[in-house]
């Protein structure tokens, strides 16, 4: 049908519109979107294509790596390096940063991934996805190093994720709100299939793995509590609760119709601040659900606010529906 536009159509009118992005950083941005398109067949295969179980190593977060978790990173990677539009990359799946190597003409940008998100999911065919995010490498700068990530997610360029789920659908923010697109088998192309994503203020449904509860601090405590109170507590209505175990679904779910989500600091491992990487997980979902009108906190302060000190640091996470993610950070202190 000619009335629908590509992902590729999509950039090129971002990019006609006042400038509003580069051609580079499109470029980028069809070659992650490509990227994800082999990930989303390589997730299809399955049993099938001998991408499930676990490939018996572990990553800098001492997580043992599932097979997808390398291909995915390695599909980020391959695609990625050689099209003369990024310096480096950097990955929560590789301990160091990966520079452009010079083989390679580098270009002005830095893309972080998480190329595979929600890993316990895989082998139980449940929703899993890729999370990516796109900064411009400091001005005036000699060489590439791990400092240069270090930005404050306020400074990203680009942000999104890929969910594989019944369908294939990639999220995207480049500042101007947030569009979706849905993968097209037949065509082998993205197709926009929403633009301009609203989540709404309030709601009645949060995220949150119930298994920790006595781990987390008090105001977390106290916020879940007024909502299981449902009707006859605090909060005067009731509540359902989802969690995927996949943050990019969880976060999809949030998009589509609402919905509060939190990954707290908790007791069980009180040097960490939390479960959640900044700087690949938070950051870029951060500034998706602030383009759609909703909220992301640490509690404190906005996510996008945090000054990163170290390129695999983890952050509490409070994110969706404005208004409730405003409720939930309320209890806490606010940073002075
Ligand atoms: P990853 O698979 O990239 O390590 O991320 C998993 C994360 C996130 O997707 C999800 O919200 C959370 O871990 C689930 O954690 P629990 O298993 O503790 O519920
Ligand atoms: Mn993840
Ligand atoms: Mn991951």
């Amino acid at each position: 049908m000619s009335s629908k536009i590509s992902l590729s159509r999509y950039l090129v009118e971002q990019q006609r519109v006042a400038g509003h992005i580069p051609a580079e950083l499109r470029l980028l941005l069809e070659v992650v979107a490509r990227a994800c398109k082999s990930i989303s067949h390589a997730v299809n295969k399955g049993a099938l294509g001998g991408v499930l179980g676990s490939a018996e190593s572990e990553n800098v977060q001492g997580e043992v790596q599932k097979k997808l978790d390398i291909i995915a990173n390695e599909v980020l990677i391959e695609a990625n390096e050689w099209g003369g539009h990024l310096a480096a990359m950097a990955s929560e799946e590789m301990e160091a940063i990966y520079v452009v190597p010079n083989r390679y003409p580098k270009g002005e940008y830095l893309l972080m991934f998480d190329p595979l998100d929600g890993s316990s999911n895989i082998d139980v065919n449940v929703s899993i996805g890729t999370i990516f995010s796109v900064l411009r490498m400091p001005e005036d700068d000699r060489g590439v190093d791990e400092g240069d990530f270090l930005q404050p997610g306020r400074q990203q360029v680009a942000a999104g994720y890929c969910v594989y789920g019944p369908q294939t659908t990639l999220v995207l923010t480049v500042g101007d709100g947030v569009a979706m697109f849905t993968l097209d088998r037949e065509q082998g192309s993205f197709v926009l299939t929403q633009e301009n994503v609203r989540i709404p203020e309030d709601t009645r449904e949060f995220a949150i793995n119930m298994s920790n509860m006595r781990h987390w601090d008090e105001p977390v405590q106290r916020y879940i509590n007024e909502c299981l109170q449902g009707k006859d507590g605090p909060r005067g209505k009731d509540f359902n609760m989802r969690w995927i175990a996949s943050m990019v679904a969880d976060v999809h779910r949030i998009m589509t119709r609402g919905g509060v989500f939190m990954y707290p600091w908790d007791k069980r491992e009180p040097n960490k601040p939390g479960k959640l990487r900044l700087m690949y997980e938070a950051n870029p979902m951060a500034w998706l659900i602030e383009q759609a009108g909703g909220a992301a906190t640490n509690g404190h302060q906005r996510i996008l606010d945090i000054q990163p000190s170290a390129l695999h640091e983890r952050v509490s996470v409070i994110l969706g529906s404005k208004n409730e993610v405003e409720l939930a950070t309320s209890y806490h202190t606010p940073k002075v």
